[in-house]
């Protein structure tokens, strides 16, 4: 299986069956994270280590190259030849690998504090779509000033893939939050989302959406995500969305200077979204929809190993 995917990098551009492989390939993330966190969690470990052990297992997935499925692989192997009993190495093996490759958690906070700027203002709900095992919403909790303030918020991942969606509520339960939901949801059908929402959802409350890598998926994201979105914004009392997503390239109109994505060509090879910021162009220019932007930031994230984001954040 890890040939099959690992040899399709020069996949056909046409967004469906972009869609298949994508779907096949985060099973694969997903299905091993899962598999490993059900060890993990059947140790009574302490907070702290739990969130060292989630970095852990996300590190294994960190992203493509053959280092990295090397990586995961490994840990696999770890896991099957030591047993349970020798959880202290691994959270000891842990921790020397997450101070040597920090990527994940620093990409994700980043992107956090761009969305929430100072932590002190917290929504009444933060919902993030494609929010893969839910990693971000369990550090937006862990960031907030006030810890009653992180408890009173709802959190929901709306995440397209079963074995994401399982593993993020089993890393909701084992870090002990309460208030959360976790949803399938797919771009490609944004609508299906507004139903489950209506069940969760209460009116004129404070909603935070953000994205991470997610829309970056989707090749040419379609116009009816923002028209799903001014529903939610017209059941709210305040809608912020925040994208962090590889689409600098796409801002140039917008920048004096011609922009550089050091990582473009990697993007693009990819199949990575091309449409992000017309599609806010037009929303912002449509009346019925009606969006404004906030703020717009190049780079949130940049790094050699991984893709640069840009922050843009929107509200209705
Ligand atoms: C690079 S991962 C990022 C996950 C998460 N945001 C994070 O930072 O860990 C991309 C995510 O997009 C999700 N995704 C891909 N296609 C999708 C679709 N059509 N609808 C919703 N989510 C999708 C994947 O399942 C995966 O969880």
């Amino acid at each position: 299986m890890l040939n099959s995917l690992t040899n399709n990098s020069s996949m056909s551009l046409n967004p469906e069956p972009r869609r298949e492989y994508v779907n096949k390939k985060y099973n694969y993330f997903y299905g091993v994270m899962l598999e490993l966190w059900e060890m993990v969690s059947k140790q009574n470990l302490n907070h702290k280590n739990k969130l060292l052990a989630m970095d852990f297992i996300l590190y294994s997935w960190a992203g493509w190259s053959a280092e990295r499925w090397n990586s995961i692989n490994e840990i696999y192997d770890y896991f099957e030849k030591t047993g349970q009993e020798k959880l202290k190495i691994f959270i000891l093996q842990a921790e020397k690998i997450i101070k040597k490759n920090e990527l994940i958690p620093l990409q994700s906070n980043s992107c956090l504090k761009f969305a929430f700027d100072d932590f002190n203002q917290p929504p009444d709900y933060i919902i993030e779509l494609g929010g893969g095992v839910g990693h971000n919403l369990i550090r937006a909790n862990q960031s907030f000033t006030s810890a009653i303030d992180a408890k009173n918020i709802h959190y929901i991942n709306a995440e397209i893939n079963k074995a994401g969606r399982t593993l993020s509520s089993k890393l909701f339960e084992d870090m002990s939050i309460k208030t959360y939901s976790v949803l399938k949801f797919d771009y490609y059908e944004p609508f299906d989302l507004l139903q489950k929402l209506s069940k969760i959802l209460k009116r004129s409350k404070k909603i935070h959406i953000f994205t991470l890598a997610s829309i970056e998926q989707i090749t040419f994201l379609d116009y009816n995500l923002f028209k799903m979105l001014k529903y939610i914004a017209d059941v709210s009392s305040e809608l912020k969305i925040t994208f962090c997503e590889p689409v600098t390239w796409q801002l140039k109109e917008m920048l004096d200077k011609p922009l550089y994505q050091h990582n473009l060509e990697l993007s693009q090879k990819r199949a990575h979204n091309k449409n992000l910021w017309s599609l806010i162009q037009k929303a912002v220019a449509d009346p019925a929809i009606g969006i404004k932007i906030c703020k717009v930031s190049p780079s949130i994230f940049r790094s050699d190993k991984r893709l640069d984001l840009a922050g843009i954040q929107v509200t209705f």
